[in-house]
Parts: structure tokens; sequence; C-alpha cells
């Protein structure tokens, strides 16, 4: 009531007329997709268009996007637009004819990886990209143990879910003896010293490995996102995943970095988030902004890995790979060079965490802001003192910024760490309208 109560006048006319509307399509939705559907928002949005780092409703109302990280160069990029609709105009078809776009991709997108990552297999999704990997794993190393952080998510396949912890309804008995998943910590840098947070963690594997080899499952991956996302995004100190690689080589598994999230300059210095922490992975997955919207995954290995599982069983994905999924990829690749995003995410994102910075002072329900380029987090505390989550202060502040046709998101395993994470195309001036709703939510809910 108090958000609806802080509208201005032009938004509460609007929200009242689309409240009917906007209730049948909720009831159809519920009707067609049952259990499985979920909304954002305790009003959802009806989106009809998009464009840059802005989302239009059925209205005509402008939303300023600080969370889809999908459509990562910007909305219904026109340059993108044109190469996927060029290409399926002339042809679409699997990846089992020779198509000189598809290497082109393949060449160039490699290029970008240390050079002992020299193979690329086109998936169309994050989930499938991690489901090879796991694969791949435990095809090279013999073994089927897999270590994951505290509330990782890395997908929706069988195999994937089982080792996403954050999935808490179909992964009952992750890190029980029972399972080859061991669960250790995520690198809580708001709660553990920058100076422990890296041994932490080896530690942590450590006993992870030890208890997998234990039980007789030995150590095929540690699969890890090196931004943390749905663990509550943790970016510092940069390096703080050496050790912990390093232990798990120690015991014969691999590192496979999940790059779905951090990928594609995301977090501003460098094009991948393993390079943050100056690692080279076994295998890498890729997924949401790789296409900008097109579906689009991918694993990079190198080839004695990629050949342990294809030489016996071979691997192949309909729609990964094809001309147009070359075209789109190609597209995002041209765009983030010629328009300097990484650069970008780097710049507006150092200015977005020190605006963010300043409210700490005015607010001592934000606990820390943190991040790097532009995948930041803001972590809202009951008591700053306890430092404990204040989940239900985050869903009002989300709602709170929706209403205000600024849309964010939550992570970490209490929902209380808002996750801001826009498209990379992302401005001063979008900054400054986002700081300015976040004090004018908190203001409004009484903080
Ligand atoms: C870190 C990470 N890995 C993998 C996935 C799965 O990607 P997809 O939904 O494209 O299958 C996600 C999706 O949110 C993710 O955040």
């Amino acid at each position: 009531m108090k958000e609806i109560l802080a509208l201005n006048a032009f938004d509460r006319a609007t929200a009242t007329a689309l409240d009917a509307d906007v209730q049948r399509l909720v009831d159809q939705r519920h009707r067609v997709m049952g259990a499985a559907s979920v909304l954002f928002y305790d009003t959802p949005i009806e989106m009809v268009s998009a464009r840059g780092a802005f989302l239009y409703d059925a209205n005509g109302l402008a939303y300023l996007d600080c969370y889809n990280n999908v459509p990562s160069v910007g909305h219904a990029h026109p340059h993108v637009t044109a190469a996927i609709a060029q290409q399926i105009a002339q042809l679409n078809i699997h990846s089992r004819y020779l198509h000189r776009g598809m290497h082109a991709y393949a060449e160039r997108l490699l290029a970008t990886f240390p050079a002992a990552l020299s193979n690329l297999t086109l998936t169309c999704t994050g989930s499938e990209s991690n489901d090879l990997a796991l694969r791949l794993a435990s095809a090279y190393t013999g073994h089927t143990g897999v270590i994951v952080t505290a509330a990782a998510y890395h997908g929706n396949t069988a195999a994937v879910a089982a080792v996403s912890p954050a999935s808490v309804r179909t992964v009952a008995h992750s890190g029980t003896n029972a399972s080859p998943v061991r669960v250790v910590r995520a690198p809580d840098s708001y709660r553990v010293s920058a100076a422990d947070i890296g041994a932490r963690l080896a530690q942590d594997v450590e006993e992870a490995a030890r208890d997998l080899e234990q039980q007789g499952f030995g150590v095929s991956a540690f699969l890890v996102d090196s931004m943390f996302s749905s663990d509550g995004v943790y970016a510092d100190p940069a390096g703080f995943l050496t050790d912990a690689v390093a232990v798990v080589r120690r015991h014969g598994g691999l590192m496979i970095a999940d790059e779905v999230q951090p990928g594609f300059g995301r977090t501003g210095g460098h094009l991948w988030g393993f390079q943050r922490h100056n690692l080279v992975p076994d295998i890498v997955t890729m997924g949401k902004p790789m296409g900008n919207g097109y579906p689009m995954g991918g694993v990079v290995t190198r080839p004695e890995i990629l050949s342990a599982l294809c030489e016996r069983v071979g691997y192949f994905n309909t729609f990964g790979g094809t001309p147009v999924a070359a075209a789109a990829g190609m597209a995002v690749l041209d765009v983030l060079e010629a328009e300097g995003l990484m650069a970008n995410a780097e710049q507006v994102g150092a200015y977005l965490r020190e605006c963010l910075r300043e409210l700490i002072t005015r607010f001592p329900a934000i606990g820390d802001v943190r991040g790097a380029g532009l995948y930041n987090a803001v972590e809202l505390v009951d008591d700053p003192t306890t430092r404990s989550p204040a989940a239900s202060l985050a869903s009002a502040v989300i709602n709170g910024l929706r209403q205000r046709r600024v849309l964010i998101g939550a992570a970490g395993p209490h929902g209380h760490i808002l996750k801001l994470r826009p498209p990379l195309c992302f401005s001063r001036e979008h900054v400054d309208t986002l700081v300015r709703a976040i004090t004018e939510t908190l203001v409004s809910l009484g903080h």
C-alpha cells in the first residue's frame, strides 16, 4: 500500500486502469501454464517492446531495465536483429553441413580464450552447456563427484538441477553422503575478511574433495560461477578462487567456469569472469548473453577433454551452432567491440557502486554494496551490527522500484540481496535514475 501511495498521479491512474486487464492475463497464464508459471512483482507487467536499456509495457510506459542480462548489448539491438533476420531469410540448418559463418564465429570466439582452450561446442542454453560440461569432466577424469557453492544455480536439466542447490525443490539430497554432490560455503565477502576468503573456500573444497574420495565418487569437477550470482554476487578480492581450484586439481578434478552470467564483458575489466581470478579453467560454459536473446550456449575446452567423451558417445545438438546462431553470436561480438561495452561496464559500474556506497551512511538497512563492472549487489540487513538478512525489506524495495518503473531482482539464499545487472549499454544517467528510485523507495518504506 505504501508503494501505491508513493506513485505519482500518472502512474496511479495507469495502475488502476490496467488492473482488470492484468488480472485477466494473470488468470489466463495460471490456467495455461499451471504450477510452472513464475511471475515477477506483486503487480506483474505486460511487456510489449524494448530498446536499449528500456522495456515498454502495454500502455507505452517505459521501464528502466536494471536486471536483464540476456539482451546484454541492449534490447532489440538493430545490428543483432538485422543479422538474425538476414541469415534466417537465407539459410538455417543444423550443424552437420559445412558453413563458413559458423567457422568464422568459432574462430573469433575462441580467440578471446587462453590458447589451451581451443575447441568450441555450440548448444542452445546455459543448462545444456553445463550438462555437457559435467559429462565431459566425468568422461575425462573417470570420477563423478561435483563440488558447488551453497546457493549456486547452474540450470534445469536433471543432471544440472542436481548440482544447483538453489533449486531446493529438486535437490533434496545434495550434499549428503549418498549423493556425488558436495556443497561449499559461498565466498561471503560481507561476513568474512578479504584476507580469509580464499583460504576458507580452499579449505571447504579440500574437505569436500576428501569426502567425495572416501565415498568412492572421486572429484570430477568444481563447477563455479566466478561472480557467484545466485549465492549473492561476490567479486572480491580478485584472485580468491585460485587456491580452491588448485585443490580440485590436486584431487584429479577439473574446473568448470560457468560464464553464463559473468561472461561477455559484464564484469568490466575482462571479457570472462574467470580472468578476474587469473585462472585458466579446464572447461568454460556460456549462455544467456551470447546471442542477445537468440537462444545460444556454448562449451569451450581442451581437445583432449572433448575427445574423452566424443570418441565414445559423440555429441549432437540440433539447434546448436546453426547459421542463424552463428550470425547472432557474431553480431553480439561486433556490438561489444564497436560500442566499447566492456569499458562502459567498467566505468558505469564503478560510478554505480560509488553512488550506492554514498547511501550506506544514510540508510542503515544497506549493509553492503559490491560487484564488478555492471554486475552489482546491494545487501539489505535488518540490523547492520548483526548483519541479519532483510528478506521482506528486499521484496518491498523490489516492488517499490517496480512501481517507479525501475526493474531489479533478488539474489542470495534469503532473497535479501538486490541484484543489479542491466544491459551493458547502461549509462550514468540510468545510474542516477536507479539510485534516485532506490532512495525514494527506502524513504517511502520508512527508512
Ligand atoms: C550461472 C547460471 N548457469 C546456468 C544457467 C542456466 O541457463 P539457461 O537458463 O539458459 O539454461 C543460469 C540461468 O539462470 C545461470 O544463472
